[in-house]
C-alpha cells in the first residue's frame, strides 16, 4: 500500500505515539485525521503534520462513545472522501493491584478503576474498527487497521485492567485479520515495549528506573521508532494478523 494521499485515521493522535505516528505518515505524504479529547493539543498535532508535509484535520471525539465514533467516521468520509487506514491508539492507564492488605484491612480495585480502561482500551478499539471497517467496505477502500497493544498483554504487575484490554486487543487483531481479508483490509498489531511519552512520563520515577534497568538494550524505545514501524506496516501488504513486537528485546 502507498503511503501518498492514503486517508488514515489516528485516535489518540493528539501527542505521544499518535502524534508521532501522524507526523511520520504525513511526512511520507499520507493525509491524516487526528482524533483525540483536547482541541489544542489536536491544533498542535495539525500543524505538526502540515509542516511534516502532509494533509490533516481534526475531529474530537471520546473512543469509548457509540455515537460519536459514528459520527467522526462518517465526517472523515465526507472530509476525505475515502478512508484507507485505522490507527487504535488511544489509550489510558489506571494501574492499581487486584487487592491491598494495609494495616489488616482488605482494600480492592473498584470497578470503575477496571471498567474505564476497558471502555477506552478495549470497547473504543472495537467500536472504532467496526465504523471504519464498515464505511471503508461501503467505499469499497482498502488498507490496513493496526491496533496498538503492549508487551503488558503478557500480564503485567500492578495492570490487571491494561492487560486484559491489550491482550484482547492482541487476539481481536487475528480475527479481524481473518474476518475482513475478503474486503481487502488488513489487520495488524504492534505491542511497544517502554517508550518514551508523557503516558511512560507519569509512571513512579523508581518503577521507571527498575524497567529499563531490565531492558536488553538498557534504554526506552523512542516515539518514532514506533511511527516506522507503522509505516512499514502499511507499506508491507503481507503483513497481516500478527502483532510486531517492539521492545528492545524485553520480556515480562
Ligand atoms: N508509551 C508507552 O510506553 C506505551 C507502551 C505500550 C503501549 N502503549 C500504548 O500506546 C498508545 C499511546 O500511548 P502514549 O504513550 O502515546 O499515551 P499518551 O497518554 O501520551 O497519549 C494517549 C492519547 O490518547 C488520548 N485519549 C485517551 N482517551 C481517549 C478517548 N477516550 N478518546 C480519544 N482519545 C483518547 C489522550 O488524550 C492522549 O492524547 C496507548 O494505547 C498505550 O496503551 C504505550
Amino acid at each position: 500500500m502507498q503511503l501518498k494521499d492514503s486517508v488514515i485515521i489516528v485516535t489518540g493522535g493528539g501527542q505521544g505515539l499518535g502524534r508521532a505516528m501522524a507526523e511520520y505518515l504525513a511526512g511520507r505524504g499520507a493525509r491524516l485525521a487526528l482524533v483525540d479529547l483536547d482541541q489544542q493539543r489536536l491544533d498542535e498535532a495539525v500543524a505538526a503534520c502540515k509542516s511534516a508535509g502532509g494533509d490533516a484535520r481534526s475531529y474530537i471525539c471520546n473512543v469509548a462513545n457509540e455515537d460519536q465514533v459514528s459520527n467522526m467516521v462518517s465526517q472523515v468520509a465526507g472530509d476525505f472522501g475515502t478512508i484507507n487506514g485505522l490507527i487504535n491508539n488511544a489509550g489510558i492507564l489506571r494501574d492499581g493491584l487486584l487487592l491491598k492488605v494495609r494495616d489488616g484491612e482488605i482494600q480492592k480495585m473498584p470497578l470503575n478503576q477496571w471498567q474505564s480502561v476497558i471502555d477506552v482500551n478495549l470497547t473504543g478499539v472495537f467500536l472504532c474498527t467496526r465504523e471504519v471497517a464498515a464505511k471503508m467496505v461501503e467505499l469499497q477502500s482498502k488498507g490496513l487497521i493496526i491496533n496498538i497493544s503492549s508487551i503488558s498483554r503478557a500480564g503485567n504487575m500492578g495492570q490487571s485492567n491494561y492487560s486484559a484490554a491489550k491482550a484482547g486487543v492482541a487476539a481481536m487483531t487475528v480475527v479481524w485479520a481473518k474476518e475482513l481479508a475478503r474486503y481487502g483490509i488488513r489487520v495488524a498489531g504492534i505491542a511497544p515495549g517502554f517508550i518514551e511519552t508523557e503516558m511512560t512520563a507519569s509512571m513512579k520515577p523508581e518503577a521507571l528506573e527498575k524497567m529499563t534497568a531490565g531492558i536488553p538494550l538498557r534504554r526506552m524505545g523512542k516515539p518514532e521508532e514506533i511511527a516506522h514501524s507503522a509505516a512499514y506496516l502499511f507499506e508491507n501488504d503481507y503483513y497481516s494478523g500478527r502483532i510486531l513486537e517492539l521492545d528492545g528485546g524485553l520480556r515480562l
